[in-house]
């Protein structure tokens, strides 16, 4: 049955929404932008803020459009005179009590106090009397709460009763005395808490990882995806472009994926991207000691090796790889003569294609797996699971392991596969940091991070996505294509000056 749909006119604009759907959501849809702070796509409607006032025909006094349904015929105006001082009069209100923080706060440039005070405000302060005073500078856990800043829009305690279902926050009291806390004054406890940085319209709640590091106007962003599990949230990366250093990771609305939130692992665990256990450079393990080598070096005597001997040789291919990178990787070594490959994987997860904790999180911590399946299937490859890899690692069916494309600390199902192989097995290992089984191997590739390369990945929901690259790739770290390129042809051909 096709939806029933309502024509209505905003600001002379002609619109049609589905019926049921709000002036307020009605005016974004045609573009129409309506002054809010209390409204929120994701969360239920409280029209508490009283700023999203619209004019309608036929109606002698003005609505809030957040709780008002959208009508066949209605006939609305969003800017006129009355609309706009009825909007300064409540902005006023707002911010009768409001501290003079704005130099200071980390709010700035994206705070909506700010942003519709010069569209709406501007009015001289008539305020003779002291300001009330609330707590400032409290830890509640990832988060510091500024109860002075606090508007009381009762986003965040929708956050926490409706998303997460923790309801750690409330407002107590009443009048100009309300403020906003935790219960108990117990700190935030829950998976999702970034979330309430950003939801906040004002600096009342804000990041302690991302606070005082970096005004907003100086970083540079960039569309991508999350690559911590197989939810794959949409996601906005930030970098101050002078440096080249990531500062902030933060959600990206899609109503088919994540709505507007992102986990705190997904928010926070970039920091390893700039951490000093990064492989910086090929190393070879020679005379009981790490050596460095250049790429060059390692194509050749990897390359050579493979070409040899290639039946000997398990590859190992991380899910974090990109569907790119895979394909690459296994036509070059296919073309190389090696028959035998694995994935590096939780094989007892990857099926789940729900979150285990019904929002995001899925216990898969790997972007790709699916992507894995897609690209042997379509290579009409087989690959071989991991107890049966493990299986022939100990009887020595393999002298040599590649393991290509590990990111991060959490690799799951990295530790069965090195720990299966016996001491004699070569094994060279393609990832960005250093990990605990160095002493398994014989040779480490620095791989770039999730941030530093492109791609497409495939979600637990079956999605194909785009990873974007959001900064340059750190150190002499290589892609997948470009390590499965430089084996072919046993070289590296960059110019020295690229390297
Ligand atoms: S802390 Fe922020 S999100 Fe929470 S009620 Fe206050 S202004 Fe709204
Ligand atoms: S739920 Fe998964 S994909 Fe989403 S932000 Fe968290 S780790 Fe990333
Ligand atoms: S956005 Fe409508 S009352 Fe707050």
């Amino acid at each position: 049955m096709s939806e029933k749909m309502v024509k209505l006119t905003i600001n002379d604009k002609a619109v049609e929404v589905p019926a049921g759907t709000s002036v307020f959501a009605a005016a974004a849809m045609a573009g129409i932008e309506i002054p809010h702070y209390c409204y929120h796509p994701d969360l239920s409607v409280a029209g508490v803020c009283r700023m999203c006032m619209v004019e309608i025909e036929k109606n002698p006094r003005l609505q809030i459009s957040c709780n008002t349904p959208a009508t066949e015929g209605m006939v609305v105006k969003t800017k006129t005179d009355k609309v706009k001082e009825t909007v300064k009069n409540v902005l006023e209100l707002h911010l009768i009590n409001h501290p003079l923080d704005c130099p200071i706060c980390d709010k700035a440039g994206e705070c909506k106090l700010q942003d519709f005070y010069s569209g709406y405000g501007l009015y001289e302060s008539r305020m003779d009397y002291e300001k009330v005073h609330k707590p400032k500078v409290q830890d509640i856990g990832t988060i510091m709460l500024d109860s002075e800043r606090c508007i009381l829009c009762s986003r965040c305690v929708r956050f926490t009763s409706e998303v997460t279902k923790t309801n750690e926050l409330g407002i107590f009291n009443r009048g100009d005395r309300a403020v906003l806390g935790t219960v108990d004054n117990k700190p935030l406890k829950n998976d999702y808490t970034g979330n309430l940085a950003d939801i906040c319209p004002v600096g009342a709640l804000t990041a302690k990882d991302f606070r005082f590091k970096q005004r907003v106007w100086f970083l540079d962003k960039t569309k991508t995806v999350c690559t911590l599990c197989a939810h794959g949230c949409n996601t906005v990366v930030s970098r101050n472009p002078q440096t080249q250093k990531l500062f902030r990771v933060e959600p990206r609305r899609n109503p088919e994926i994540n709505k507007s939130w992102i986990c705190d692992r997904g928010r926070w665990d970039f920091h390893y991207v700039h951490d000093e256990n990064r492989v910086p450079e090929p190393k070879r393990f020679v005379d009981g000691k790490w050596t460095e080598q250049t790429w060059h070096g390692a194509f050749q005597t990897l390359g050579e090796e493979i070409t040899t001997e290639p039946t000997s040789m398990l590859v190992a291919l991380s899910a974090q790889m990109t569907n790119e990178e895979m394909t690459d990787a296994v036509n070059t070594l296919s073309s190389l003569g090696v028959k035998d490959f694995t994935w590096v994987v939780d094989e007892s997860v990857v099926s789940d294609s729900k979150p285990f904790d019904g929002i995001l999180k899925h216990r898969d911590l790997t972007p790709n797996a699916r992507g894995f399946e897609m690209v042997m299937k379509s290579l009409n490859i087989s690959w071989m699971g991991t107890a049966q890899a493990v299986e022939k690692l100990k009887s020595k069916r393999f002298t040599r392991l590649l393991v290509m494309g590990l990111e991060g600390y959490e690799m799951p199902g990295l530790a069965n596969l090195l720990l299966a192989a016996p001491a004699e097995t070569k094994v060279a290992l393609h990832a960005t940091s250093q990990t605990a089984f160095l002493e398994k191997c014989d040779w480490i590739l620095p791989n770039v991070s999730a941030f530093e390369k492109s791609g497409t990945l495939i979600n637990a929901q079956g999605m194909s996505q785009k990873l974007k690259a959001s900064v340059p790739k750190q150190f002499l770290s290589r892609d997948g294509q470009q390590v499965a390129w430089g084996l072919l042809q046993k070289s590296d051909r960059k110019p020295l000056s690229a390297r």
